[in-house]
């Protein structure tokens, strides 16, 4: 086996079934309560009565067997509930990776948005099934769910790319998504 090849991940065929939004064989799945997003939501009272009130599931990835480190190309499925915290829709925490790296997400399920900030500019990409939304190097991430139903979507990332939380507990991510009565709108951060 040439050196490059790195054990142990062998090809392998990953099951990926739109409709159920599932990746077989699955990898380790993390879910986030509401209490992991401390510091992310403007209305920090709401944010902590949410969390008493029985700290809700607000999303959860499941990935499969391909590890995160460097070179591999590893996959995962989210999954946000519909929710809104004090009008502001329920999200990921987003994050940047450290060591600048591109990504992918496919929308499979539900309305969702891409939110990205470069430290100075954001951008936001409607997400419906089927909407391949492209994250450059350098941008922060975090997907939100502005809809009814569960947003749920495809991401595929460089292994080596990392997750930097504490980026956006720094410099935000230059808008919020909130509901109005015929959908959503975007406010400042
Ligand atoms: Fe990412």
């Amino acid at each position: 086996m040439p050196e490059f090849a790195t054990p142990p991940i062998s090809p392998f065929a990953i099951q990926f079934d739109a409709e159920a939004a599932t990746l077989t064989p699955e990898g380790p799945t993390l879910t986030r309560r509401m209490s992991a997003l401390d510091g992310l939501f403007k209305d920090h009272d709401a944010w902590q009565q949410a969390v008493a009130d029985g700290d809700p599931v607000v999303y959860s990835v499941q990935s499969t067997p391909v590890p995160e480190v460097d070179r591999e190309l590893p996959q995962s499925i989210t999954s946000i509930e519909a929710g809104t915290t004090a009008g502001e829709f329920w999200m990921t925490k987003g994050h940047q990776h450290p060591n600048h790296q591109g990504e992918i997400y496919l929308a499979l399920h539900g309305t969702g948005g891409l939110l990205m900030f470069d430290g100075t500019e954001t951008q936001w990409i409607d997400m419906v099934p089927g909407t391949i939304g492209y994250i450059p190097p350098g941008w922060a991430h975090r997907s939100v769910n502005v809809g009814a139903d569960p947003y749920k979507f495809l991401a595929v990332y460089p292994g080596g790319a990392g997750h930097d939380y504490g980026w956006v507990l720094e410099h935000g991510m230059g808008k919020r998504a909130y509901a109005v009565t015929d959908g959503f709108e975007l406010r400042e951060f």
